[in-house]
């Protein structure tokens, strides 16, 4: 089998999400590392790279230089990812794609709607897959729950209730710490904190396992750290277009969560558990009925779930294999299979809507507003 060719720009050395791509990527053997501009120090990434096992004249030491030296190339890159921080995604994967390349974005994809509303329409027009890196939607054990409410094992949604709420910022003495304040500065973390980084995993989950879309909401912000300008801790309220009702607890003050992510679907008649730190585990209990286990890995899942375990029951597998299953799901779609589960350019920018007008209701006291992107209205 040829590999595919996979480039990477960001997640140097000591990043925090770099090491979960190349684990993810290189996990089963169809993509090899061809490229890379790894770091915000050319120097420092070039070597990096090398490193790594990436030839000396595709470790490069910005993605300019990166996007000259692999666009004419025979053997360029299948994939490019983009694991920079926030504010860099949107000209990166811009350029990328309008060059052909297909692109692999960190969440969140952009900054504003409009940036993730020409992310859709580029990779609508080049034909280039720009996919969003909502690993968790990855979890086998999440697909099987997608996968049981789409063949209705739990009959109509009514209720989806997540949270995605962590301590770890939560500590006053500690807001200053500068590798902690920056991200409730909205100098560098745009107009939402807590939300723009943790919400929208939540809100994209609910989204993914009902196979449905956020219409309206309305959002409560609060900034729990008073010398903080973007909120630590949110709630928000949303209604699905089939009518379901959601609700979504997002917070980085909740001391003694670690993770903290977790999502119930409640249909007419089951419903339906699942927590990012006993990620194999999906907790079923039908109406009336006794509440079940299922595992990962076990007989009679669905073969959305199956397909992507890789060890046998009860071996854990955790975030990097969740991550290596987007990169399962970007070969098959680069290899000319659609695969309906990759998260793409669409949920980039719900999500980017959901954070701006999140915003615009918190300050209108939670005003039920409209979700949507204006290209989805
Ligand atoms: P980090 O600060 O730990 O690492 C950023 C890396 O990018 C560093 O190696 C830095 O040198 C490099 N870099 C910065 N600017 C660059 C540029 N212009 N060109 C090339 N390299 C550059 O950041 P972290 O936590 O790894 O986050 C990166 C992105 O991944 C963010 O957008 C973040 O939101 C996202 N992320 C996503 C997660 C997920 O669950 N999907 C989890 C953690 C982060």
């Amino acid at each position: 089998m040829t590999k595919l060719k996979w480039g990477m720009i960001g997640g140097g050395e000591g990043s925090q999400i770099g090491p979960a791509h190349r684990l993810g990527a290189l996990a089963d053997g169809r993509f090899e590392l061809a490229a890379g501009a790894l770091d915000h120090r050319p120097e420092v990434g070039r070597e990096y790279a090398q490193r790594l096992g990436v030839a000396a004249d595709r470790a490069y030491g910005d993605w300019k230089e990166m996007l000259q030296g692999e666009r004419d190339r025979e053997d360029r890159v299948d994939l490019v990812t983009v694991a920079t921080p926030n504010s860099t995604h949107f000209e990166i994967s811009k350029a990328f794609l309008e060059a052909g390349f297909n692109v692999l974005c960190e969440k969140p994809m952009t900054v504003t709607v409009e940036e993730g509303e020409e992310l859709v329409r580029i990779s609508e027009k080049t034909g280039k897959i720009c996919a969003v890196n909502y690993c968790y939607s990855a979890y086998p054990m999440v697909r099987q729950a997608r996968a049981m409410v789409a063949n209705g094992d739990i009959g109509k949604v009514r209720l989806v209730v997540t949270a995605f709420s962590h301590g770890h910022h939560g500590d006053a003495t500690d807001a200053d710490n500068p590798r902690v304040r920056w991200r409730y500065d909205p100098a560098m973390a745009g107009v939402s904190g807590q939300f723009a980084d943790c919400g929208i995993h939540a809100l994209h989950m609910a989204s993914f396992i009902c196979n449905d879309e956020v219409e309206t909401l309305s959002a409560d912000f609060a900034s729990c750290i008073a010398s903080r300008e973007l909120e630590d801790d949110a709630m928000v309220n949303f209604r699905m277009s089939r009518g379901t009702v959601g609700r979504l607890w997002t917070s980085s003050v909740a001391i003694g969560r670690q993770h903290g992510f977790e999502i119930q679907v409640f249909g007419e008649t089951g419903g339906l558990r699942w927590f990012s730190e006993q990620p194999n585990q999906l907790i079923y209990t039908p109406v009336g009925g006794r509440t079940q286990i299922i595992e990962k890995g076990e007989g009679g899942l669905y073969d959305e779930a199956t397909r992507l375990s890789r060890v046998a029951i009860a071996h854990p597998e955790g975030f990097p294999m969740a991550v290596a299953n987007i990169y399962c799901d970007l070969a098959d779609a680069i290899q000319g299979q659609a695969r309906d589960s990759l998260p793409v350019a669409a949920d980039g920018v719900r999500s980017m809507a959901a954070v701006h007008y999140s915003v615009d209701s918190a300050k209108q006291g939670g005003a039920w507003v409209d979700a949507r992107p204006p290209m989805f209205r």
